[in-house]
């Protein structure tokens, strides 16, 4: 199981050594892939214009796909819907984009502050019905933690 206190410790951590994002957003990735359960693990990041998500960072087999506009597929749905979504069983979800032909279920959780949507933590599992609400419970957690970089490093920019 995830260690997602200790996760979101070692990411303030490394806030308050003057790490960004980028950093945070890798160092994240890495550590939920520890778990056997999850077979791909990445992360995407909205667009600046808000209408597709770009592959920032994975572990896992190579994807095709690195763009996603919003709407599509699972990871596209969650932006739409504005909500997380866990999906038991992918053969039945059918706005659904492969990744491998391995892959029976998925969790996207979204790295948000309030409205604002920055991306969010796509994992897939080559299990079904993996996903448990504690797994959900962590990664809002460490998504949570992600989204305090990003919204600080925004309103550093504007
Ligand atoms: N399955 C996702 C696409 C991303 S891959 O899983 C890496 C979807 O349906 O949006």
């Amino acid at each position: 199981m995830l260690d997602a206190g200790n996760l979101i410790k070692e990411l303030q951590e490394m806030r308050d050594e003057g790490h960004l994002s980028d950093a945070l957003l890798r160092k994240a990735v890495r550590k939920i892939s520890e778990e056997d359960r999850f077979d791909w693990v990445g992360v995407y990041l909205l667009d600046g214009d808000g209408d597709e998500l770009w592959l920032h960072n994975y572990i896992g087999e190579p994807t095709e796909h690195a763009k996603i506009p919003v709407g599509k597929g699972v990871c596209g749905r969650a932006v739409a819907e504005r909500t997380n979504l866990n999906v038991a069983d992918v053969s039945k979800e059918e706005n659904y984009l492969a990744c491998s032909p391995d892959t029976q279920s998925e969790l996207v959780i979204l790295i948000r502050a309030g409205e604002d949507i920055f991306g969010q933590i796509d994992i897939d599992s080559d299990e079904k019905d993996t996903f448990t609400e504690d797994d959900e419970i962590a990664l809002i957690g460490v998504a949570d933690k992600l989204a305090e970089q990003i919204a600080a490093e925004r309103r550093d920019a504007s």
